[in-house]
């Protein structure tokens, strides 16, 4: 029978079950010294003052707008061409989201376009990292300063990735991270949230649990709150994860390199392009299909793929392909869209695998 492939396969490193039974023999299993020392993790990484773990990157992304006070009314930039967690999370503040174009070679925001989208509304610009990939972050951080408007890095797919040999993660005023199954550490579900502010974090402490602070005066609502936590279990798993650092970065470079040795000198693919600033940690391997060497078109490809075993998936939709928001064209952000496939890219992806894989998706091509 054919070996299937999936497109994400966590990977656990040895220390995991141990760490989690720790966590559950110490009987501290919501809050515990797993959290802290992961938190404490997080500020080295990404060289910050203030680390919080949080139930997912979609909270992450929900903590940051609540502790800038973002409100009904302002409006949060995001580019069109990006997993959505950031446009959606704007709509729950009451916010709207305004997408711009990203680049058509690297997928990432496009700061020309990003700052033709400006209104004296926009109160914050949230630069996606897509597939692991960092935005142009000297010039977006340069029309952020202009105009006083807040960045916040969503780097749910770029942990380890970096821009001018600084973390992404480490640029904007907030910035977040995800945990979740495919992610290149994982904690089940989880996320962190980063920032140099003092301020805001002692904001973010407070509405990650129900505006309680617990030093002061337990039950005592200081502002309207929720319950993002993270448990001491997951953050168990994160440590575990956190430990082969070195190993998963190594791995999932040797991984990219393998499918960029495959497809770089081809015709009918383009990879992710990425700038010489940028010494990325993909997360997931993507390639933009020619239409004309694949007329039967990406949807059909990836059934294709699917007949030879291997799990793929699509580009994400562009913004202005989904009807839940207020939306202008975006041709750029479609048209990657309708192009775009990403290949299994995990780190425990053997050559032969890659390339069975590679061999497989040439094939397709007319
Ligand atoms: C770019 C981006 N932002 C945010 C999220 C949301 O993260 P989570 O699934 O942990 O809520 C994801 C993940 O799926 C993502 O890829």
């Amino acid at each position: 029978m054919l070996k299937r492939i999936p497109w994400a396969k966590p990977h656990f490193y040895g220390n995991e079950a141990k760490y989690v039974t720790n966590a559950i023999e110490s009987t501290w299993i919501s809050g515990g010294a797993y959290l802290d020392e992961l938190e404490l993790k997080f500020r080295d990484i990404c060289d910050k003052k203030h680390a919080l773990a949080v139930s997912n990157g979609t909270t992450a992304i929900h903590l940051a707008y609540l502790a800038l006070g973002i409100k009904p009314g302002d409006e949060i930039i995001v580019p069109g061409f990006c997993f959505l967690a950031a446009a959606n999370i704007a709509i729950h503040v009451g916010a709207t989201p305004v997408f711009s174009e990203v680049d058509k070679n690297t997928w990432c925001m496009d700061p020309v376009d990003l700052e033709r989208r400006i209104t004296n509304r926009t109160k914050a610009i949230v630069p996606v990292h897509t597939y692991g990939n960092v935005c142009d972050m000297d010039l977006i951080m340069d029309i952020a300063r202009k105009r006083k408007i807040a960045v916040i890095e969503d780097c749910a797919e770029s942990l380890f990735s970096k821009f001018k040999d600084r973390q992404s993660g480490s640029f904007g005023v907030i910035n977040t991270f995800s945990f979740q199954a495919t992610k290149t550490i994982t904690t089940g579900e989880g996320g962190m949230v980063v920032t140099d502010d003092d301020e805001f974090a002692e904001r973010m402490l407070l509405y990650r649990s129900h505006g309680m602070n617990r030093k002061k005066v337990i039950y005592w609502h200081e502002l309207p709150g929720h319950n993002f936590r993270l448990t001491n279990m997951q953050a168990a798993l994160g440590i575990a994860q956190l430990e082969n650092a070195l190993d998963i970065i190594k791995t999932r470079k040797q991984v990219y390199d393998k499918y960029v040795s495959h497809f770089s000198n081809v015709s009918c693919v383009s990879i992710q392009k990425i700038n010489s600033n940028v010494d990325p940690l993909i997360w997931a391997f993507a390639l933009r299909l020619n239409e004309e060497a694949f007329p039967q078109g990406r949807d059909m490809v990836r059934k294709q793929m699917d007949e030879l075993g291997i799990e793929t998936r699509p580009g994400f939709y562009a913004s202005s392909l989904l009807n839940i928001y207020t939306n202008h064209k975006l041709p750029v952000s479609e048209s990657i869209s309708e192009n775009v496939i990403s290949l299994p890219s995990f780190p425990t992806l053997s050559d032969e695998e890659i390339e069975y894989i590679s061999n497989g998706l040439l094939k397709l091509r007319k």
